[in-house]
């Protein structure tokens, strides 16, 4: 049933602007879709696709706890610009105080199972929270940033999290993400001004030199597939 309206959606949507595309899902859902922002610079022009034209979608943003100070002043940067309410998830208390009181404050360099385990307390488990009801998931992935995600459809049935997953800019190229960027002006990262490309967490991102790969400064210390299990296909959290 869910391809079914999954198929229709993908026909309506095609060669529709991006504003055009989240209007026809949100408007397919009505209260039922809910974007999440790290507030990369794909992010950035989702969000001012959704605010500038009033989109029915509701913005919301995982903080670990553990980003770049320069992330959060986008954040209010962001919200100062578009007057409209961006809801902040923040990971268990307990499920922190837990793992750090046992492993230390920065166990994710020790192994690749430690990362994860801070990866899923810190975003996973939260954003299964932020996404508790919705029928829509909208992400900013583009199939350019790496292997995997050249994998992804533009809307895709997520078994994980029970939601339709909606990549409206997956087909975007990095320019014409800039150049849509540079046209409205909108807010970005200032890291990204210092060699980042790819931000997550502060302690587990570097920036890049040039040539490396756009999410090279991503867990820099892995050699692993460089997800952190939020966009990991048909992944089923444990508890
Ligand atoms: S990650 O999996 O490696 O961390 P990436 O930073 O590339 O993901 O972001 C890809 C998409 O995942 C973003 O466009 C956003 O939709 C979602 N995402 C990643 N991190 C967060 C976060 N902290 N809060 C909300 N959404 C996020
Ligand atoms: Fe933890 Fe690093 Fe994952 Fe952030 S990116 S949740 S600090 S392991």
């Amino acid at each position: 049933m869910n391809q079914a309206i999954i198929n229709q959606l993908i026909e309506e949507i095609e060669g529709k602007s991006l504003e055009e595309s989240l209007s026809i899902v949100a408007k397919a859902f009505p209260g039922g879709v809910r974007f999440s922002s790290a507030f990369g610079q794909e992010d950035q022009v989702i969000t001012d696709a959704i605010f500038r034209h009033h989109v029915d979608v509701e913005v919301f943003t995982l903080d670990t706890g553990r980003l770049f100070k320069e992330t959060y002043e986008l954040i209010d940067q962001t919200r100062a610009r578009y007057k409209q309410p961006i809801k902040v998830y923040y990971p268990k208390a307990e499920r922190v105080e837990a793992m750090v009181n046992e492993k230390g404050m920065n166990s994710f360099y020790e192994s690749v199972e430690n990362r994860k385990q801070c990866c899923f307390i810190r975003k996973v488990e939260p954003l299964k929270r932020a996404l508790a009801g919705a029928k829509v998931w909208v992400t900013g992935l583009r199939a350019d940033q790496s292997e995997n995600r050249q994998n992804f459809q533009l809307l895709e049935w997520d078994e994980g999290n029970q939601v339709i997953k909606f990549n409206p800019i997956l087909l975007w190229s990095y320019e014409e993400m800039l150049d849509y960027l540079k046209q409205y002006k909108v807010p970005y990262n200032k890291l990204h001004d210092q060699g980042y490309i790819s931000i997550g967490c502060a302690p587990c991102t570097r920036a890049i030199e040039p040539g490396e790969h756009p999410r090279a400064g991503r867990w820099y210390w892995e050699a692993s597939q460089k997800e952190c299990g939020l966009h990991e296909v048909k992944t089923v959290a444990a508890s």
